[in-house]
């Protein structure tokens, strides 16, 4: 007896339908916000996700050699492959570069609520733009396609944080380049790391200081308002140039904040810089999305994490080129959709159910069915010869909207009866004449009592 690997999931069509209608959602925001479609490849060159993904990720990747001696891995994500895509045509592609994916990706993650080791990502990124504006159009497309699920600011919240901010704070305390990653990296775990091991983590980077450091990224994470988190950083700083990047930052946020309240979802958002992001690449913006519990405030996993990562296409050798984006997991996001229950029922039901009765009958049957589904009706009919009283039970539980009754009377006199499922109406209407019914019964679902009427007057 065998069984899926661990974290990794079978889709009955009952989880297919649960999936595909987020996927439908995901897709129709993101061409709402003009976004086009993309892909890459499942499997990628390891050099190329172990170089610049950053340490987590390339912990967790799936890798083997293939027959021809090559390293590959399965992809942890989306964002080093589009960054190869987009760097290897940036010169013809048409700018703003608005693109977007749905994708599985593989981690290999210990298994636990909301982590598997495969799981499906929304992707949406835009390249090409270095300001504000495209930043708020990704975190609109976030927060919109969450909207579009029924969740509103009362159950999710965006953590909205900036690396520039974080960059200058560090480095006023004499921290940069690949050290200071290193301490963001840290600092990414802050949330969830016990005391203890914080301490341990940060004592080679500030030694005695440690602690004095702790104290003041607590204080620099409580802070809610871009003035209040200005002013703090403001007073930590001595030095003039510095304080004038601060300076320039903080109208950087307010033009971020003024975009995304015009864009209607600015009560969604809540400055928060707690949030890190535990990806090497990014250089800007970034933002976490979480559910919030009855006191209002965020817990569990992210629903989706993302931000501005300028360096990522120049790391890979080629023209620099900016960009931001967004990845949003399916797991998290079913599992928030199923707490608050907004996963509507999921019917899959054909449009007509097929009654038949003899060999005769079931001819005629299946030339019609033939005909309604080149005319993009979905119909079912039983696949073997069984009776009436089963038929119109499994019609009954199909869900469909109509059974076409083939019975010895119907095919001997050029007909087929109609059955409305729903009100239990009845006509019989002549073969000839079947489309036409059904296209005006769906237009006017009277239509079979209408034509009973008539046949009763007659
Ligand atoms: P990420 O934060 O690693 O970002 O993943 C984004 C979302 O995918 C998470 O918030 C979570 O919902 C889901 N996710 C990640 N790992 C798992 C897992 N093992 N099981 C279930 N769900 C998971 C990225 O991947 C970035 N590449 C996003 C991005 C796009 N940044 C810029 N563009």
């Amino acid at each position: 007896m065998f069984e899926p690997l661990p974290g990794f999931r079978d889709f009955y069509p009952e989880e297919c339908r649960r999936r595909d209608h987020i996927f439908r959602h995901w897709r129709q925001w993101a061409r709402r916000h003009d976004f086009e479609a993309y892909d890459i490849p499942t499997l990628e060159s390891r050099e190329l996700l172990t170089r610049k993904s950053g340490e987590e990720i390339v912990s967790q990747l799936f890798h083997f050699e293939d027959q021809g001696g090559r390293a590959v891995a399965l992809r942890p994500e989306i964002t080093t492959s589009l960054a190869r895509m987009i760097g290897a045509r940036a010169n013809s592609l048409k700018r703003p570069i608005k693109w977007y994916t749905i994708a599985e990706n593989f981690r290999y993650e210990r298994q636990q609520k909301g982590r598997l080791r495969s799981h499906y990502q929304f992707n949406a990124d835009i390249f090409g733009e270095p300001g504000e504006e495209a930043d708020a159009e990704i975190i609109a497309l976030l927060l919109e396609s969450l909207r579009g699920f029924g969740l509103s600011p009362d159950d999710i919240v965006l953590r909205l944080s900036d690396r520039v901010l974080w960059s200058l704070f560090l480095e006023s305390l004499g921290i940069e380049g690949e050290t200071a990653l290193e301490v963001l990296a840290i600092a990414d775990k802050m949330e969830r790391m016990p005391r203890e091991a914080l301490e341990e983590k940060l004592t080679p980077y500030f030694n005695e200081a440690t602690e004095e450091f702790i104290a003041t990224v607590e204080g620099l994470r409580s802070r809610r308002g871009i003035e209040e988190l200005e002013s703090t950083l403001l007073a930590l700083m001595p030095s003039t140039p510095l304080r004038e990047r601060v300076a320039a930052r903080t109208s950087q946020w307010n033009e971020l904040l003024r975009s995304l309240r015009a864009l209607g979802v600015g009560d969604f958002i809540r400055i928060d810089p707690g949030i890190v992001r535990g990806l090497a690449y990014y250089t800007g913006f970034v933002f976490e999305v979480f559910s919030v519990d009855e006191k209002g405030e965020p817990s569990g996993r992210a629903l989706a994490g993302g931000g501005r990562f300028d360096g990522l296409v120049e790391r890979l050798g080629y023209a620099a080129m900016p960009a931001v984006g967004f990845g949003m997991g399916d797991v998290v996001l079913a599992d928030c959709l199923a707490e608050k229950d907004l996963l509507p029922p999921l019917v899959d039901a054909p449009d007509f159910f097929c009654v038949v009765g003899g060999d005769e009958e079931r001819r005629l049957a299946l030339e019609d069915a033939g005909r309604l589904r080149r005319d993009g009706f979905r119909v079912r009919y039983p696949l073997k010869a069984t009776g009436f009283g089963k038929q119109f039970k499994q019609a009954g539980q199909s869900g469909a909207r109509m059974a076409l009754i083939y019975g010895s009377d119907e095919a001997a006199s050029g007909s087929v009866r109609l059955r409305d499922l729903r009100s239990g109406e009845e006509a019989v209407v002549p073969r000839s004449r079947l489309f036409s019914v059904i296209h005006r019964s769906l237009e006017d679902p009277e239509t079979l009592h209408h034509l009973n009427q008539d046949h009763d007057q007659k």
